[in-house]
């Protein structure tokens, strides 16, 4: 791949102590092309604007895929990925999904390890803070016909960024409007999924809520997932979350927390979720936690959740006493080389990669 540096970092610009997620973008940025059938210049570049035709095929019919890793610093400044390989393998599936081409391992995954490592600066040296990385896959043929695109670009950029929430969450159970249907693309990280989510969201936070909570298409009985988030309950002494579908992204913080878990001897189940077994468990007080975890989010608590107007919440346990907090600090602990990593889970960047 070839690497055009920057002659002069911006990084004096940004105050670490400050950040929000995408306020500023690392010094530089992977781009690739894909023309008649093959990758072609593959370049690490300064980060800037590209130009792209207004018949551009992603602006009309949203031909788009990402990915969302992270990479942490730990206290002797040495940098890790956390299962980049799971993000490799997803972005791959996505791209299926919507005719797209498959990326390249030696692209996607050296690509990346590259970038990071020319801007290693970047990645902030806090606890819980770290340099969020945005892989994404467009079209970018320039016609106007409704088909595949046959042309289409790689890019990554990179953010520091702080917890993406920074309070517990009042979630609304979602009874109307879905996310994503049986046979669609729920399970791709492609980006209508988030445009379509917008306007439920919006009106949710206008009554007064943080998130929705997804249920199936068909039925509104069944949990899925929440904003960029899965979700977990403990119910008595079980952490249940919602099983696979086609209608769920597959999330690796989840299968990270699930692995977690079991090695914490927490009984943990995939399952179908019934919103009657939440709200059940709720009026009978066996529900102790529920939360929600992403790349971003980490681990969120929720603090209550609305359904056909009736507000339920939580119990209101100390920090001391969730077993949100707990894996949160694992998986953290994990992430920056604060403990042994038993799962494999962390991949150094080395220095001159
Ligand atoms: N579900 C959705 C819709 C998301 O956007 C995300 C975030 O990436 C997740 C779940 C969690 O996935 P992951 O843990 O791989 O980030
Ligand atoms: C992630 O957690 O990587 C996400 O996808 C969140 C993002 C949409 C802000």
């Amino acid at each position: 791949m070839k690497i055009e540096k920057i002659l002069h970092s911006r990084i004096k610009e940004v105050d670490f102590n400050n950040i929000s997620f995408g306020n500023y973008y690392s010094d530089h940025m992977i781009c690739s092309e894909f023309k008649n059938g093959k990758w072609k210049n593959s370049v690490i570049k300064p980060f800037s604007d590209i130009m792209l035709s207004p018949v551009t095929l992603v602006f009309h019919y949203g031909q788009s895929v990402f990915e969302g890793m992270k990479a942490y610093k730990d206290k002797k400044g040495e940098v890790f990925l956390f299962r980049p390989e799971e993000n490799f393998k997803r972005i791959n599936r996505s791209a299926i999904r919507l005719e797209m081409p498959q990326i390249p391992k030696n692209i996607f995954l050296n690509g990346i390890k590259k970038l990071i490592d020319i801007d290693r600066d970047w990645v902030p040296n806090n606890y819980g803070k770290s340099l969020y990385i945005r892989p994404f896959l467009i079209a970018t043929r320039g016609i106007l016909s409704a088909k595949p695109a046959e042309e289409y670009m790689f890019i990554v950029i990179s953010t520091p960024v702080d917890s993406y929430y920074k309070k517990p969450l009042k979630i609304k159970i979602e009874e109307k409007y879905s996310r994503s249907a049986p046979g669609g693309i729920g399970f791709t990280k492609a980006s209508g999924n988030y445009a379509s989510s917008f306007y439920p969201t919006k009106i949710a936070n206008k009554e007064g809520f943080d998130q929705v909570l997804w249920t199936d298409s068909n039925t509104h009985t069944k949990i899925e997932e929440s904003g960029t988030m899965n979700v977990f309950f403990l119910i008595k002494d079980k952490l249940i979350t919602p099983k696979e579908s086609d209608s769920i992204l597959s999330g690796i913080t989840c299968d990270s927390i699930i692995s977690l878990s079991k090695k914490e001897n927490v009984t943990v189940e995939k399952k179908n979720i019934k919103v009657s077994e939440i709200i059940e468990s709720l009026k009978k007080g066996e529900l102790k936690e529920a939360f929600g975890c992403g790349t971003a989010v980490v681990i969120n608590f929720f603090e209550s959740i609305s359904y056909k107007n009736t507000i339920f919440s939580f119990p209101n346990l100390p920090e001391v006493e969730r077993l949100s907090i707990r894996l949160r600090k694992k998986l953290l602990d994990i992430q920056h080389n604060l403990s042994y990593d038993p799962f494999g889970w962390r991949v150094k960047i080395e220095r001159g990669f």
